[in-house]
């Protein structure tokens, strides 16, 4: 949800700027914009619609070799995604330039403040709100030690700058600090000021934002692929702290008190080979194409001797349920694991979604253990959950795959996917991950508690499968691209599964909608009879999942029901079994056939969505990481 960065450093920023934006912009893309320094002159491009516009003004522009600059790639919360809502936002003195990532809920109330102080805005943000809060704070400072404010002094100011920089730098800090400490909400802000040439500030409150160290050379951004072509060494800043970095140094304070807070710096282990395309036409084909490798990453060093060793979880008391809670496709993959944690675990297992979960008053035992699921880790609907039940002294388990993530730190343990990143907004390998983790869960736990469950099996067939899955992935995307353009005429599918293939066939619909904006269902195969099916006619497809498993003859009779009303249907079938059915699409048979419908569905909404000219990576209206609610 909307992107930021910050440089300062020896190399002209600007072209920097534009560079991890890039790399960023699967957070937002609706509008950008960035502001750096000319002759101590705030300068600020914006445009509406995605980076490339922005580059095009930015290549207008003559000097761009300034070697601070801050930058935003934005999803809009407040106001349409238009230029004069884009940021970065300057207030209106020109004292402050500001890039946000969040939601300041008390911004009405601060706006009226600052109205009736004969403060002007010109775009519907909060972010504005707070730019000009900021530069009220600092008015109030310099009129104090100075006598005179920004508003009234500016060039004065600026040309004073040097002479007076470690005072000015002081006050800055102390109005930043202190008009956050009025803002309610989640944010993640980047400051830029004419009076602190060499300086920038952020600082952050639910909502990620972490801090790049190179040589002479310091970044704060949303996430690492911004500055990871310089540097890996990485320092995740916590809530209510705040940066200073220049091109000399950083120092990490604490936003009520000023004092300095030790950081630790983390070495990212991923390069930036992980976050290309790899000569794919998309991150999100790459992303599918690329599962093999992730069921072997995941699994790697959890299995020994036949045993599933997840250290991070001994201390943990065995629970007598399990409650999992999680957005999204992450939902999805939890949803999945109930069949089987119930199965292998036998502990009884409910599946929430997290926005639903935060705002009820669920009713906690210590004995159950809470799972949260997120990829990015920074989805406000998971975090609030999290946080809650930390509050009330649970212990929490975060299912993740982003290091240094805010689950990752705030729950009690955490166990990661080991995916690498992702950066097609529309999740897939990162469910993959998820379902092994989960699958590993399951038998650890029934491992645990003495279960009869068939982990020698079930752990064979998990080794096998990055092989079958790679021998497969080719003709599955040729069988899907055959299937896609067939379906194209659409405009709406049903998608059908039992057992552990409803969860799949509510991802299945997911990905569909998210890419292709063909309208999606996923339904129990049982329900079909309780009222979907009289939606189905010869326009109206299914796309049924039929694993060979206990369910096949239950589903068979769903999927001749829906054919009997003239329905089509794509029926997703297993090696060795048939139906009666004109399109079929067989796997290789597996004792977790899961594993490869997954991909094989992924790809077909991919090959839907390229051939109806959608943009895969980035679909409309979307962010990959949702850190508001
Ligand atoms: C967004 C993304 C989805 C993702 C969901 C949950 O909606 O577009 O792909 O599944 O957030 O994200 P998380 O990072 O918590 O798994």
């Amino acid at each position: 949800m909307c992107g930021i960065i910050g440089y300062c450093g020896h190399r002209p920023a600007v072209p920097l700027v534009l560079e991890g934006l890039k790399r960023l912009e699967y957070r937002g893309y609706d509008s950008a914009g960035l502001a750096f320094l000319q002759v101590s002159k705030l300068e600020i491009i914006r445009s509406e619609g995605k980076l490339c516009r922005l580059e095009e003004k930015v290549a207008q522009t003559a000097n761009t070799f300034a070697p601070i600059s801050i930058g935003h790639t934005r999803w809009a919360t407040h106001g349409l995604p238009v230029e004069k809502n884009a940021h970065p936002h300057a207030s209106n003195s020109g004292a402050v330039a500001i890039v946000h990532n969040g939601i300041i809920e008390n911004f009405q109330e601060i706006k009226d403040e600052l109205l009736a102080k004969g403060y002007v805005f010109h775009s519907e943000t909060d972010t504005e709100v707070l730019a000009n809060c900021i530069a009220d704070e600092l008015d109030g400072l310099l009129q104090r030690h100075f006598g005179k404010s920004y508003a009234g002094a500016a060039q004065e100011f600026a040309e004073n700058a040097q002479e007076n920089s470690l005072q000015y730098l002081e006050l800055m800090e102390k109005a930043f600090a202190k008009a956050l400490q009025k803002a309610h909400g989640a944010y993640a802000v980047v400051l830029l000021s004419p009076l602190v040439p060499k300086h920038i500030l952020a600082a952050r409150l639910a909502a990620p934002l972490l801090m790049g160290i190179g040589i002479g050379e310091y970044f704060v951004a949303s996430d690492v692929p911004a500055f990871l072509p310089y540097t890996r060494d990485v320092v995740f800043l916590d809530d209510r702290e705040y940066v200073v970095i220049s091109s000399g140094g950083y120092a990490v304070k604490n936003l009520y008190t000023a004092e300095p807070v030790q950081k630790e710096i983390h070495h990212i282990p991923w390069d930036l080979q992980g976050a290309a395309k790899d000569g794919f036409k998309h991150f999100m084909l790459k992303e599918i194409m690329e599962q093999p490798k992730v069921l072997r990453d995941c699994l790697a060093g959890r299995v020994q001797n036949g045993r599933i060793c997840l250290p991070e979880l001994d201390n943990m008391p065995v629970p007598e349920s399990i409650r999992i809670i999680a957005c999204g496709t992450s939902y999805n993959a939890g949803l999945w694991s109930q069949y089987y944690l119930e199965q292998f675990a036998q502990l009884p297992v409910t599946v929430e979604i997290a926005s639903e979960f935060r705002y009820r008053k669920p009713i906690l035992n210590s004995r159950e253990l809470i799972v949260v699921i997120s990829q990015s880790g920074e989805t406000a609907d998971t975090l609030g959950a999290l946080r809650l039940c930390r509050e009330k002294g649970y212990p929490v388990l975060g299912i993740c795959n982003v290091l240094g993530s805010s689950v990752a730190r705030e729950a009690s343990a955490c166990l990661y996917t080991q995916a690498g990143p992702e950066i097609s907004v529309a999740s897939t390998k990162a469910m993959l991950s998820q379902m092994v983790v989960l699958l590993l869960l399951a038998l650890y736990f029934g491992q645990r508690r003495n279960t009869a469950c068939p982990a020698e099996e079930v752990l064979a067939e998990l080794r096998r499968l990055p092989d079958v899955l790679e021998g497969t992935l080719a003709d599955m995307r040729e069988k899907a691209k055959e299937f896609a353009y067939k379906y194209a005429f659409a405009k709406s599918f049903f998608y059908l599964g039992r057992g552990t293939a409803y969860a799949l066939a509510l991802e299945g619909a997911l990905k569909l909608k998210e890419l292709s904006y063909i309208h999606a269902e996923g339904y129990a195969t049982g329900e079909m009879k309780h009222g979907p099916i009289a939606l189905i006619d010869p326009e109206f497809p299914a796309f049924a999942l039929a694993f060979d498993d206990e369910n096949f003859g239950k589903v068979r009779s769903g999927i001749l029901e829906v054919k009997s009303r003239q329905g089509k249907v794509i029926a997703l079938l297993q090696e060795g079994t048939v139906l009666d059915c004109e399109d079929l699409w067989y796997i290789p048979k597996t004792a977790i056939p899961e594993f490869l419908a997954l991909p094989a569905m992924q790809l077909f909404s991919y090959e839907m969505a390229d051939y109806l000219g959608k943009d895969v990576d980035q679909p409309r209206n979307l962010a990959k990481s949702v850190t508001v609610e």
